[in-house]
């Protein structure tokens, strides 16, 4: 069987950490594409050193030309400039989007029926505006949120208990922002639901904290965000499609109804396969939830209202 292919755009922290997790897990081979010269090349000769010790046998390649990445079967999207300090995602609008059309138009015109996911921000704008410009039907196109989000609260409720992080299950739902809705009811530790383990407020503690977690290390690294945690989390995504597990998955998907949400991608529990987004789970909320879960709606609404297709 031929090797599957995956392209990462964006080499920068995000792009070339998920390479590599991509590359060391053998999805298959590895396309890292970057419009700066010789820093996409240097990073894929750079891993394809490792490969031998590490003993992966996937290759890696950097580029600057998107001929090369002809025939992908997932495409991961970096591309765009992260958060500073003090930025909100609602700011890198603009940019970004501007950034997303062009890499997208690029990147369906060498593999028209490929499956994108989207890891660039503010993040459900952002892959609306991918599936936009992308012309693929909505199942092809997600994004990077509660995979992120639920694995940060995964440690963190980790690190209150001193358990194994392995068997820390969360779900975490609604936009990949501070509007992000933490589920501790659908959150457990080997089936045990933290709610049985943990006091009110260190379960509101928690949530807070994964609602804020990307901007907790944006203001311990000042010139930058996130991106071992990112990285690992969209690989998990991509590998769930390029082996067809079909694992539940909360991601940015697009919404046509379920859940009272129409035309819009926001996070949702997600069976992830071969063909994409295969199914949406329908989680019973309560009402609190629910309310939580219609601020988010209303908070990438206001943002999808910046965004210029
Ligand atoms: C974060 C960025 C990647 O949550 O959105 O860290």
């Amino acid at each position: 069987m031929a090797r599957k292919k995956i392209t990462v755009v964006g080499a920068g922290h995000v792009g070339a950490t998920t390479a590599l997790w991509v590359a060391r897990k053998e999805l298959g081979d590895v396309v890292l594409v970057d419009i700066v010269e010789g820093v996409p090349q240097g990073k894929a000769l750079d891993m394809m050193e490792a490969a031998p010790v590490e003993g992966f046998d996937s290759t890696i390649t950097g580029t600057n030309d998107y001929k090369d990445t002809a025939g992908s079967d997932v495409v991961i999207i970096t591309a765009g400039l992260p958060r500073k300090p003090g930025m909100d995602r609602a700011d890198l609008i603009k940019t970004n989007s501007g950034i997303i059309k062009s890499v997208v138009k690029e990147i369906v015109k060498y593999s028209p029926n490929t499956i994108l996911l989207i890891v660039t921000n503010p993040l459900d704008v952002m892959v609306y505006a991918a599936w936009k410009h992308s012309g693929l039907p909505p199942e092809r196109v997600m994004g990077l949120s509660g995979a992120l989000d639920g694995a940060r609260m995964r440690a963190f409720i980790a690190m209150e208990l001193g358990v194994s992080v392995k068997d820390v299950r969360t779900m975490v739902i609604g936009g990949h922002a501070d509007t992000m809705v933490p589920l501790p009811d659908f959150s457990t530790v080997s089936g045990v639901p933290i709610t049985q383990l943990l006091s009110k407020s260190k379960i509101k503690a928690i949530a807070h904290r994964t609602k804020h977690a990307g901007a907790e290390i944006v203001a311990f690294l000042k010139t930058g965000s996130a991106y071992y945690a990112p990285s690992r989390a969209v690989s998990e995504m991509a590998e769930s499609i390029i082996r067809d597990q079909k694992r539940v998955i909360p991601s940015a998907v697009y919404a046509d109804g379920i859940y009272g949400v129409k035309n819009m991608f926001i996070g949702l529990p997600a069976v992830l396969g071969s063909n994409g987004v295969e199914d949406i789970i329908k989680l019973k909320l309560s009402a609190d939830e629910k309310k939580e879960f219609k601020a988010s709606v209303k908070a990438i609404k206001v943002l999808l209202g910046h965004l210029d297709i």
